[in-house]
């Protein structure tokens, strides 16, 4: 048993009954101060102020306490969009872009998801394991607990199951909670390029049935988008996990109003992502749906695409999450703070509302809520002590530092 005490703040405490903050609320954070954690065995026991601590510490004689004074202490945070298995890196894409090159030469020259899969075919499952563990790493280093990663680099049989092997290896040796996404359908390889719908009919007759023989995904992913998978696509892979049991998470809604937002809804996804194309018919649709609006601002900036309607979706009475996008192409960094800096400078999210889209809303958005996303009574006690900073409104304001100190997952310390 060990207890934190003289906590300066300890933010994000909430009832385990709740799932998600939507709308309003989003704007209320609870932010207890001068504060303990008690933790044992992995969950969180118990918190409070510091004079009740005082009050029953001679009934815990033992425990081990660790002094935070002057730190903050957060939930970990939950990174429910991911593609952090991938091989080699794709500067040379970034480097021609800010050069003005085409698509066409950049994709000549090495960029472009269909070079990271030839990359990806051409590396074995250790590699790829390898690489993406220290992603994991670093990952958690900035104060992440919980990573939802893709498949969708590898877009043949062969290739998708391995890297959903790595992704089971990863979740078997990484204290974090992890999922799996497959995303078979997130561009039409070379070799069918042409041949769109027999490439959905293998996902759908092939693909599905041998990742969930194997139990390698928990959930399916379609790129439904202008240029990639259209909304019948979409709804016949959906229909194929659902014989399988895979909820929908989907990238919708970030090149055009695609449709993949309103067929996501209707197949019960858990979340939308990317969300750049909404409008009054998306966020009516998203209403009372149970489906997380999932917003990605790493790649918004990385790419210079529109800002999704963020505070629209927010008035609208829904709750927004925000996730990193992990991958070499459109979002090289899986650093969480600096999410929360670009919600709160991009978007005009206020520190609070970046404060629930970045745990208890991305762990609704990777099926976890009842375990992660807040400072609750018989939760994982994974939660990160930071820097001694002065407010919680320091971690979005200081971008690009990172503020965590130490990072405990399933009560040990692991950084
Ligand atoms: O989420 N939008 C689709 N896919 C990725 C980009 C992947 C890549 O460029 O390698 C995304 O941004
Ligand atoms: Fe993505």
């Amino acid at each position: 048993m060990q207890v934190i005490t003289h906590i300066k703040g300890l933010v994000q405490v909430l009832p385990a009954s709740v799932p998600c903050v939507k709308g309003k609320d989003m704007q209320e954070l609870e932010v207890l101060g001068d504060a303990y954690l008690l933790f044992d065995q992995g969950r969180i026991l118990d918190f409070g102020s510091m004079e009740t601590w005082k009050a029953k510490a001679q009934d815990y004689a033992g425990v081990e306490e660790i002094d935070a004074t002057g730190r903050f202490v957060f939930p970990t945070f939950c990174d429910s969009h991911t593609h952090i298995v991938y091989a080699g890196s794709r500067e040379i894409e970034y480097n021609d872009k800010i050069r003005g090159l085409s698509y066409e030469e950049i994709a000549k020259r090495g960029g472009g998801i269909l070079n990271s899969v030839d990359r990806l075919r051409n590396s074995s499952e250790d590699e790829l394991f390898d690489s993406a563990w220290e992603r994991l790493q670093t990952m958690c280093a900035y104060g992440t607990g919980a990573v939802e990663i893709k498949s969708g680099y590898g877009l043949d049989l062969e290739n998708e199951l391995k890297m959903l092997r790595v992704i089971a290896r990863l979740k078997q040796k990484s204290p974090m909670t992890i999922r799996a996404n497959f995303l078979g359908a997130h561009a039409v390889p070379r070799e069918y390029i042409g041949r769109q719908t027999e490439y959905v009919d293998l996902i759908v007759r092939e693909m599905i049935p041998a990742v969930a023989a194997e139990k390698l995904a928990d959930f399916v992913d379609v790129f439904c988008d202008q240029g990639f998978f259209t909304v019948e696509d979409t709804e016949r892979i959906l229909e194929a996990g659902a014989k399988y049991g895979l909820r929908p998470k989907i990238h919708a809604n970030e090149l055009a109003a695609s449709g993949g937002i309103q067929v996501g809804v209707k197949y019960k996804a858990l979340s939308v992502d990317h969300l750049e194309h909404v409008g009054p018919a998306e966020i009516e649709a998203l209403k009372d749906s149970g489906t997380m609006p999932t917003v990605l601002p790493g790649a918004a900036f990385f790419l210079g695409m529109p800002l999704s309607p963020v505070r629209t979706m927010m008035e609208a009475g829904l709750p927004v999450a925000l996730a990193s996008d992990f991958n070499p192409g459109s979002s090289p960094s899986g650093n969480m703070q600096f999410v929360m800096s670009l919600g709160c400078v991009r978007y005009r999210m206020y520190p609070e509302e970046v404060v629930h889209a970045t745990t208890i809303n991305t762990a609704y958005a990777m099926g976890v809520e009842a375990e992660l996303g807040s400072i609750s009574k018989g939760k994982k006690a994974n939660f990160f002590i930071t820097k001694r900073i002065p407010t919680y409104e320091y971690m979005p304001y200081s971008y690009g530092d990172n503020k965590v100190e130490s990072v405990f997952i399933e009560g040990v310390r692991r950084v």
